[in-house]
């Protein structure tokens, strides 16, 4: 695959500019630009109420100021994680552009009437999919959607008040511009007092 861009342009601390937010933009858009499927794919890392470390991939719905949201189960495993231990940890990687992002914070859900928007907005499938699975849960028989479709034969699907959409609010960003020469650009932002604290890390 062509690179769509020169990955020997320096990203050097003054390129990120001081808003974290508008950096992830501009990368997020060209990412999403050149592959639109897997570009706001992230691994989202949560910990468990024993200290133990859980990875697996999201879907990133919405981001700016107000944080990161995606959706999910929150009787998951990584909703009860996060219920219990609110901190976690987010990665992107665009290949393409060589680019990694990873973006820690706080978790908390988005309100009531954000997921419901979202929910509603959602497929028939996808909706009765959210009732028909009771994620992260053993099961005896694989989820089929048949018992679900005809309960709500004819009917609006309201939300399950189980599922719904998570924000993590970001404390901390890193941007990871890979090179050739392996000597890759790494850029933090870290929140303190004062605003973003910007700081070029070594590779
Ligand atoms: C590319 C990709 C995107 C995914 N997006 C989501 C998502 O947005 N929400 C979700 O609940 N699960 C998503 N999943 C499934 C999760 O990776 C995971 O299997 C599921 O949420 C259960 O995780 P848990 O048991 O740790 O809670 C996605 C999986 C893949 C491979």
């Amino acid at each position: 695959m062509d690179r769509p861009i020169d990955n020997q342009i320096p990203f050097d601390v003054q390129d990120a500019g001081r808003d974290p937010y508008a950096l992830f933009d501009r990368w997020f858009t060209a990412a999403m630009q050149f592959d639109p499927h897997n570009a706001a794919v992230a691994a989202l890392a949560t910990v468990s109420s024993e200290n133990r470390p859980s990875l697996r991939y999201i879907l990133l719905k919405k981001q700016g100021v107000e944080g990161f949201v995606f959706y999910t189960n929150y009787e998951s495993r990584k909703g009860v994680e996060l219920a219990g231990n609110p901190a976690a940890a987010l990665t992107f990687w665009w290949p393409a552009f060589e680019r990694q992002v990873r973006v820690e914070g706080d978790v908390h859900p988005v309100s009531e009437a954000e997921s419901d928007a979202y929910f509603a907005s959602r497929p028939r499938e996808s909706q009765i999919s959210a009732w028909a699975s009771p994620q992260s849960r053993s099961i005896v028989e694989p989820v089929t959607l048949d018992v679900y479709q005809e309960q709500f034969a004819g009917q609006q699907i309201v939300r399950p008040a189980y599922w719904g959409g998570l924000v993590l609010v970001p404390s901390r960003f890193e941007f990871w511009q890979g090179r050739a020469s392996r000597l890759h650009d790494r850029v933090q932002f870290s929140c303190s007092e004062s605003g973003w604290q910007i700081d070029r890390l070594a590779p």
